[in-house]
């Protein structure tokens, strides 16, 4: 029997539109290959909208808040129907950059310096802090968004502009600057995926870098590292993976610089757009896009 799909894009975060791009091209892939799909925004109708279409399997294309924070698992959870990626606790955890930097830390996985910032609470001189804690340039960016949206690399001089955007956050994360390579690594069921090494034209990895061909970021796969430092960047990758307890595929973000592994963030709700990573990573390992998306859709669970 043909098996149901129903893919939940779209959403209310910052990222709707990589969603929705995502969302897209997950259901063209699984229509090619026999599978029934449709695919619903995540609105107060979703609960009855699931139990009309009654799926096999729920593919959670969402990104950033409310989709990869643990909000939407928690009522899929709810439901009972297997759904694709990580779950309630894992979401949120890695969703939460303060919360996944200080488990990174405690597990002896690099990550960059930092401290936060609540606007209306730690109401001090935020150029002193920095003065005290760390040194410009520092990199500023909120807890829990994603796709660099307000990720801004700061200089004393230009601090107090960027921090404008960012007023309306309740706490953000401030950052010691990482220069060097940016490469991200990924990991499919409790399993090596591969890495690839993103060059950017632009100032740093930000969103126009991430999302636009025009700005010609340069994929580099396989990633330029001898094979011992490979290795750990991997291990490092599936240990971020297994210690938040991450399910199906997730995407960690590091900055490598003078032989070290800084890891930014792990990602659980990674793209799959046409100019996304995972995809090109799977496919340089010989695992095309559907085989991507039947191995994500094989680890769907409602258990964890
Ligand atoms: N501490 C840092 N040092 C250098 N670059 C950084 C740092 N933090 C973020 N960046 C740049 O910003 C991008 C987005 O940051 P990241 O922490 O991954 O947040 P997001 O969830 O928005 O992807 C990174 O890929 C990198 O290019
Ligand atoms: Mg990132």
């Amino acid at each position: 029997m043909k098996k149901k799909i129903l893919i939940i894009s779209g959403g209310i975060s910052k990222e709707r539109k990589i969603s929705l791009d995502t969302g897209k091209q997950v259901k063209k892939e699984l229509i090619k290959n026999n599978y029934i799909v449709k695919i619903v925004e995540p609105d107060f109708k979703l609960t009855n909208k699931i139990k009309l279409f009654k799926p096999n399997i729920i593919f959670n294309a969402l990104h950033g808040q409310f989709g990869e924070d643990g909000y939407i698992q928690t009522i899929l959870e709810s439901i009972g129907i297997p759904y694709t990626h990580s779950g309630i606790i894992s979401s949120a955890i890695a969703m939460d950059k303060e919360i996944s930097k200080k488990l990174f830390i405690k597990n002896n996985i690099i990550t960059p310096k930092f401290f936060t910032y609540m606007f209306d609470k730690s109401n001090k001189d935020l150029v002193k802090l920095i003065d005290k804690k760390l040194k410009f340039p520092v990199v500023i960016k909120p807890i829990n968004e994603g796709s660099s949206v307000n990720v801004f690399i700061c200089s004393r001089k230009n601090i107090t502009k960027n921090l404008k955007f960012l007023e309306n956050y309740k706490k953000i994360i401030i950052e010691e600057f990482i220069p060097g390579r940016e490469i991200q690594a990924a990991i499919i069921n409790d399993k090596k995926l591969g890495a690839i090494e993103l060059k950017p034209r632009r100032k740093f990895y930000d969103y126009v870098a991430k999302y636009s061909s025009k700005a010609k970021t340069k994929h580099i796969i396989p990633v330029d590292l001898k094979k011992n430092e490979y290795n750990k960047l991997m291990d490092l990758a599936i240990k971020a993976h297994k210690l938040i307890g991450c399910r199906g595929v997730t995407r960690s973000d590091f900055k490598y610089y003078k032989g070290k592994f800084f890891l930014l963030e792990i990602n659980t709700q990674p793209g799959m757009t046409s100019l996304s990573l995972v995809p090109e990573i799977a496919a340089y390992q010989g695992i095309n896009f559907m085989k991507l998306l039947e191995l994500i859709l094989n680890d769907a669970s409602t258990k964890k």
